[in-house]
């Protein structure tokens, strides 16, 4: 079954419908999916949705441009939140140079301090990289985040940087952005990167594939994402919900029921 695996259903946009598309999932196809914090509030809802459902999972961290809220204490509530057995990934952590603030500086610091939480408590770890293609290689090198694996989620770098991360050991987020008039770099980049590298993503309520591009998204719309994933790598499209389903499980060291 399709696993999506960065999502954000504790987001406002799901307020109206939560429970009811929650509920349509199984039925379409939809086997599992993790809901991704991006700031406190979002990592409490996380594991809070992963609670409420079987087939969620959470992962917890601040993204880059909200790490402001973060001091020793916000550390010490993620390590504790970490701990809990349905959270399975320190994230969306990482670096953002699109917006001006936080600084780059400040970004930096978290972020490190972020992949040694996630080396401390053993969990992998789910990049947000934008605009940011150096810095974060470099903080990944300099960090060993190679003995830590994870994925880059909905991967906007070149095809030579995709073989940079897999060589590493991390997983390509690929999404809707693969289905746009001007995805071309990203569907260079699938097409080098062995599927066996490579995750589902929705990124929910953003980047909807086209033909719904620019409403809300939801796990729903995956199988776009899918038919243009075979449609590069010339494989079925049962070859590639069912192998991006066993990665995604390898990677969050999920066990596949039998
Ligand atoms: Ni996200």
């Amino acid at each position: 079954m399709i696993f999506d695996t960065h999502a954000h259903y504790d987001d406002g946009q799901f307020d109206e419908d939560r429970e009811a598309l929650i509920a349509s999932f199984a039925q379409a196809g939809i086997g599992k999916v993790v809901n991704i914090g991006a700031n406190m509030t979002s990592s409490a809802k996380s594991l809070e949705l992963a609670h409420k459902y079987d087939f969620f999972y959470a992962a917890v961290g601040a993204h880059p441009s909200e790490v402001e809220e973060l001091d020793d204490n916000a550390m010490e509530k993620l390590k504790k939140w970490s701990e809990d057995k349905k959270c399975v990934a320190i994230g969306e952590i990482g670096l953002d140079y699109h917006w001006p603030d936080p600084s780059p500086e400040v970004q930096k610091k978290w972020f490190v301090r972020q992949l040694e939480l996630a080396r401390c408590v053993k969990l992998p770890i789910v990049i947000h990289s934008r605009e940011a293609a150096k810095d974060t290689m470099d903080i990944m090198i300099s960090e060993h985040a190679e003995e830590i694996g994870g994925v880059v989620h909905c991967f906007s770098y070149s095809k030579e940087l995709a073989k940079e991360y897999v060589d590493m050991g991390f997983y390509i987020g690929v999404g809707g952005v693969i289905t746009f008039k001007n995805g071309r770099k990203l569907r260079e980049a699938v097409e080098e990167t062995p599927i066996e590298r490579i995750l589902l993503e929705t990124d929910s309520p953003y980047l909807s594939p086209e033909p719904y591009r620019g409403k809300r998204n939801s796990s729903l719309n995956l199988p776009y994402v899918v038919k243009e994933i075979s449609n590069i790598k010339g494989i079925s499209e049962e070859d590639v919900i069912r192998i991006t389903e066993e990665n995604a499980m390898r990677m969050y060291g999920i066990l596949m029921e039998v």
